[in-house]
């Protein structure tokens, strides 16, 4: 359960749910020295900030192991993770949505065992809309392991 963790941290840092957030800025503020006026229209590309090599080595593979003693985590104050967003519009879903997570995907390959149909293999090529899915949809065939 405790790498079930790592492997939820790092597919909310590849998969972003929301790889693209519109916000609107509520009062005039100054960002390293832009000027953003009030009521400008605020484009966050979640996908691109959690793929940076400045924050992250690899930045393009799956390595749950990246979060192994990183205090780096989902709760809005490290702004190169965002999965959840951040600051007073941050999701006030995440505690649930992350129990739900874990403990569907725990329980999926304890009941079932999972092979692609006719042993193909996976397509993990990706595309994305405002948020990011695969590209070709799979097809699972499902067993139970106790029946
Ligand atoms: C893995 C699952 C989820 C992810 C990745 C996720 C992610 C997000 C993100 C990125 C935002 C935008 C935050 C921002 O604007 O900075 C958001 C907003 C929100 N989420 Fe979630 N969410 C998840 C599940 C849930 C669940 C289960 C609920 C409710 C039970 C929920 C309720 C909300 C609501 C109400 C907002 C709007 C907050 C506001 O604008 O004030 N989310 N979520």
């Amino acid at each position: 359960m405790e790498y079930l963790k790592l492997v939820v941290h790092e597919s909310t840092r590849l998969r972003h749910v929301a790889a693209i957030n519109i916000l609107e800025s509520s009062k005039a503020t100054n960002i390293k020295g832009f000027h953003v006026p009030a009521k400008t229209v605020v484009i966050i590309n979640h996908w691109s900030i959690q793929r940076n090599s400045k924050s992250w080595e690899r930045p393009n593979e799956f390595l749950p192991e990246r979060f192994v003693n990183n205090p780096v985590d989902s709760g809005g104050q490290n702004f190169n993770f965002t999965p959840f967003g951040s600051g007073r519009r941050v999701c006030p879903g995440k505690s649930f949505a992350l129990i739900i997570v874990e403990s569907t995907i725990a329980n999926l390959p304890y009941w079932f065992d999972w092979k692609t149909v006719g042993g193909e293999k996976f397509d993990m090529s990706e595309t994305f809309t405002s948020s990011v899915r695969l590209k070709t949809l799979l097809h699972l065939v499902v067993v139970p392991h106790f029946s």
